[in-house]
């Protein structure tokens, strides 16, 4: 059962914890519709509570027309039909705590579906009105209004501005959307706002989850008389501390916002976390959002990014430490997530391949196709490597099967906007995004009970499946679970950590409570230091360690 006391401050659950995060649609389908569901994931959660992580973290199953993949919520305190029924996320919530498996939910605050009745009523009241206040509504420039307010562009490409259509059929004004133009921005500065979602945040809470994932963390308030602002490739190849101020991301006034609901969250026994999605860099912003009265955690992202160059893992774990301690925050570590390549495919690709923008960044992944059999062997040594770090860790479902990146999606079966805004120059998330195989000889890999799915399975998909890899020694599966019960056995997560001298740049070792870690990024193996080998991503039976791989040693 999950321990639903409250801990002593510096002690609570999360500082340590690994958090598995559930893409609701591709996880696993009860009803054979193709896209998967509470009950398919309440159905599968033992075999989450088997692999040894603590906790799960669901991406938007709210009520939702599904433009962004649920990240465009239509309803804050409903379960979208496609998903469930409200009745099926108790179940699934009971069940998890019954394994003793924390829950936390997505929250999209930055901005609403179009179709939400907010927004429907801002439309319908014209300008002026307090429905308009509730969202980022202006006046186009020009002398008819015929141009944007300002040139701020959207994180799927394209203008971030949309114009209306009055009433009475005549040109209106603008909304801001910083994503696709179904999701259309909140106005923070708006106490309505602010109470609102205090009131969302409350009705989670008392269902009892155990905290929430914050959405785009960094956006919701906007520099007053929102500035002129372009992203260009100067922006982008200026190092962090260098560029200048974002009018939209990381403004100074969503501490205010967060240090509110924190306040409510204290509240509520349990222990319950606010996890930010902050994309902001470098680390010591980021760190201030995990200030002792703001959230408890944030998505390592410069981590995540960070391509296979020994010098700059090692100067992103020592500047996280650093960054997160210095406020009190356990560092988080990610690999993966639905919005980028997965790591079994990204960290095989020339680290000069992608562009500083992840989410249109991502460009198409054909030339040179990066080699599965490398990339698998670095992405086993480098959660070989995350896993033995203090802190806390995210897994996204289906690295625990070494999934690579699907690539050769059919252009007519993508879902991701950014795909479609950018005709198709960027193309997006769908490949991280596919339903995972979980048994080999079923219909759609076992994913659910026909062989549809929201996006198509590539064939080598089948090899990854869960059933190939359970209880086989050396699978990615099995190399997982053990890392989850030794990283809990010697309680890495709330351990130390301390470089160990004497090795080149290109081999990481530190020490974590009398743990040695080893990761070899060189291309040749090297002698394997002495004593009792606990795990290791690789064989390291004859006293060496292979290329891109990792061991933990006592
Ligand atoms: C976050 C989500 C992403 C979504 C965007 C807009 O970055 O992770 O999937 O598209 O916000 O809500
Ligand atoms: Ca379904």
């Amino acid at each position: 059962m999950r321990d639903e006391t409250t801990t002593q401050p510096g002690h609570e659950w999360w500082r340590s914890a690994v958090i598995y995060q559930i893409y609701p649609r591709s996880f696993a389908d009860s009803n054979g519709d193709g896209i998967g569901d509470l009950p398919g994931i309440a159905g599968r959660l033992p075999k989450l509570a088997e692999l040894g992580v603590d906790a799960v973290w669901l991406s938007p199953f709210q009520k939702s027309p599904q433009k962004d993949a649920g990240y465009d919520v239509s309803d804050y305190c409903d379960v979208d039909p496609l998903f469930g029924t409200m009745a099926d996320f108790d179940a699934l919530l009971d069940e998890a705590h019954g394994l003793g498996l924390r829950v936390i939910v997505d929250l999209v605050p930055n901005h609403s579906s179009e179709e939400h009745e907010w927004f429907k009523a801002a439309l319908a009241t014209g300008p002026g009105s307090e429905e308009r206040a509730r969202y980022m509504f202006r006046d186009g420039k020009g002398a008819n209004g015929e141009l944007p307010p300002n040139n701020w562009e959207s994180v799927f490409g394209g203008p971030a501005w949309t114009r209306t259509t009055n009433p009475d059929g005549t040109p209106g004004q603008w909304y801001l959307h910083l994503f696709d133009s179904s999701q259309p921005d909140f106005d923070w500065t708006n106490r309505w706002v602010r109470d609102r979602f205090i009131e969302i945040l409350k009705f989670w809470l008392d269902k009892g989850i155990d905290g929430f994932r914050v959405d785009v963390a960094h956006g919701l308030a906007k520099k007053a008389g929102l500035p002129d602002f372009l992203r260009d490739e100067a922006y982008w190849l200026t190092k962090p501390e260098d560029r200048p101020e974002n009018p939209y991301f990381g403004n100074d006034g969503v501490h205010e916002i967060y240090r509110e609901w924190r306040a409510l969250l204290n509240t509520y026994a349990g222990d319950r976390v606010l996890c930010a999605e902050a994309f902001v860099e470098p680390l010591t912003k980021m760190a201030k959002w995990v200030r002792p009265d703001e959230m408890m955690q944030a998505f390592n992202f410069p981590y995540l990014v960070t391509r296979w160059v020994p010098e700059k893992l090692h100067k992103v774990i020592d500047d996280s430490l650093a960054a997160f301690h210095a406020v009190g925050a356990p560092s988080t570590w990610v690999l993966s997530n639905h919005d980028q390549v997965r790591h079994a495919t990204r960290l095989a690709l020339d680290p000069s391949t992608m562009t500083a923008d992840r989410i249109t960044g991502v460009g198409p992944l054909t030339e040179p196709k990066p080699d599965r059999a490398e990339g698998l062997r670095r992405a086993r040594g480098a959660s070989t490597l995350m896993l033995a770090l203090p802190g806390s860790a995210y897994l996204y479902q289906g690295e625990e099967l070494g999934l690579p990146e699907a690539i050769d999606i059919p252009d007519a079966d993508r879902q991701d906007p950014t795909f479609w805004r950018t005709n198709g120059e960027s193309y997006g998330r769908d490949g991280c995004r596919v339903p995972i195989p979980w048994e080999a000889e079923k219909p759609s890999l076992g994913f659910g009970p026909s062989d549809q799915t929201w996006l198509p399975q590539p064939a080598e998909y089948r090899e990854y499946s869960r059933d190939l890899q359970e209880g086989v020694d050396g699978s990615t599966l099995e190399l997982y679970r053990t890392l989850l019960r030794l990283r809990h056995e010697f309680g890495l997560g709330t351990g130390s950590f301390e470089w160990l001298p004497g090795f080149p740049i290109e081999v990481l070792a530190f020490a974590n409570n009398g743990i040695r870690i080893y990761f070899n990024m060189s291309d040749a193996p090297v002698p394997l230091p002495e004593g009792e080998v606990l795990v290791a991503s690789a064989d390291v039976a004859s006293g060496s360690l292979p290329a891109a791989a990792a061991a933990w040693i006592r």
